[in-house]
């Protein structure tokens, strides 16, 4: 899949320097050219000749040699496709996200203009730090892709978030990212809508569901990295490069859509919308009472699907007045818990939707809360795509590449 692709890899001084071997065996057996910059403190964990025997390339630590003639910095930066930092350390990261180039590996990054991978691994207390975090923060808007440490036991002995993602992640990620089949997302005004709605029951309740929104946000990014103008209405919150709308309830989110639909060439409703709410929303926190049952009434919140499959109909009724309003193209997702394919097929009749993308809520290891998802992408046509079990930015893409392939 990486044939003839050039990645550049940079390492800093952390323990899981010694892992990025094995990435780079990754790389090189896929068919990438790899190349190795290191900031001096990497070497203490991990040797120039490994390094350079298992690229089979120069690995670049210092910035300023006479044997070349351009500046490294540019030329290294020039050549590579990709860039993938792992482990990147608390301080490199730091000055990554300040724009300080004291090395050969932050100047080269400074100066790249094609996607950088940032793998944090840290001490969890050193991950959790308020400057580190906005660091991440920071880089994460800029456009960095950020794949989060892991939770476990870390080389200092402590338990918690930390430690080097898994290197399949990291491969999978650079694949990805490498292999965008469709980039012509340019011009694209992409609506998606990540999370479970948040619906008050008073000040201090509410009712919500599991959903984590990882699948929306996948979505958001992927469009976005497709070169699409990107717009995220979600009840997360989170650091993006793009347009993000924060909302809680359903009523908000609706209405936030709502106000993009007339300029807007698709409309992907990935978020676990509640389906009731609390008929009075009490504006002080509610008093226990002497009885042991209460009952809060719910009612019904609009189906914000169906709605804008309703209004997209009106505009595409001949008319002389909306004839000239773009009718987007509109995907809704569907969670399920049994029969799947037949509850979805009545979903998308119902709703009126162009596609809809059902997944299997009832199993642990894809869906709510989980990084990975497995899907079915049905057409309003009747066709049936199924995507297998794969992390949810890979499906994400694939539902994307299935839309405007
Ligand atoms: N949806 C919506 N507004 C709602 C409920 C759901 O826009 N009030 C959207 C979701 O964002 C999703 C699709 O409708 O794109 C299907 O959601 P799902 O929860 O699977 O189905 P429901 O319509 O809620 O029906 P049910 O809960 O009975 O399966």
């Amino acid at each position: 899949m990486l044939n003839g692709k050039n990645i550049l890899i940079g390492i800093t001084g952390g323990i899981a320097a010694y892992k990025i071997c094995e990435l780079i065996r990754m790389y090189k057996r896929s068919g990438a050219n790899v190349r190795v910059v290191c900031t001096p403190n990497a070497l203490n964990f991990v040797t120039k000749l490994t390094l350079q025997n298992l690229s089979q390339n120069e690995v670049g630590i210092e910035e300023f040699t006479t044997e070349n003639y351009k500046p490294e910095h540019i030329s290294y930066a020039d050549e590579a496709d990709i860039m993938v930092i792992a482990p990147a350390t608390a301080n490199t990261i730091g000055k990554i996200a300040n724009g300080i180039c004291d090395n050969l590996l932050t100047s080269i990054t400074c100066a790249f203009t094609k996607p950088v991978i940032i793998c944090p691994a840290m001490n969890c207390g050193m991950w959790n730090n308020v400057f580190v975090q906005e660091n991440i923060n920071k880089l994460k808007h800029a456009g960095y892709n950020i794949i989060e440490p892991e939770e476990g036991f870390l080389a200092c002995g402590y338990n918690g978030k930390g430690r080097l993602c898994e290197l399949e992640k990291i491969y999978q990620k650079t694949e990805n990212l490498l292999t965008l089949k469709n980039k012509n997302l340019a011009g694209k005004k992409i609506v998606i809508t990540a999370g479970g709605t948040i619906e008050a029951i008073d000040t201090v309740r509410y009712i919500s569901n599991y959903s984590s929104g990882k699948m929306g946000i996948a979505l958001a990014d992927c469009a976005y990295e497709m070169g699409a103008d990107v717009l995220l209405i979600t009840t997360v919150n989170t650091s993006k490069p793009y347009g993000v709308i924060n909302v809680k309830s359903a009523e908000d989110m609706k209405i936030a859509i709502e106000k993009e639909f007339d300029n807007t060439d698709c409309i992907i409703m990935a978020a676990a919308v509640a389906d009731y709410k609390a008929k009075d929303q009490l504006n002080h926190k509610m008093k226990k009472t002497s009885e042991d049952e209460i009952s809060i009434t719910l009612i019904k919140n609009p189906d914000i699907l169906k709605c804008l499959c309703e209004k997209r109909a009106k505009v595409l009724v001949p008319s002389n007045s909306c004839a000239s309003q773009k009718a987007p193209l509109i995907i809704g997702f569907c969670a399920e818990s049994e029969n799947l394919i037949e509850n979805a097929k009545n979903k998308i009749k119902n709703k009126g939707c162009d596609y809809l993308v059902a997944n299997d809520i009832s199993r642990k290891d894809i869906g709510f809360s989980s990084d990975f998802n497995e899907v079915s992408i049905l057409k309003n046509d009747g066709t049936v795509k199924h995507l297998e079990r794969a992390d949810k930015y890979t499906i994400a893409k694939n539902i994307l590449e299935e839309i405007y392939g």
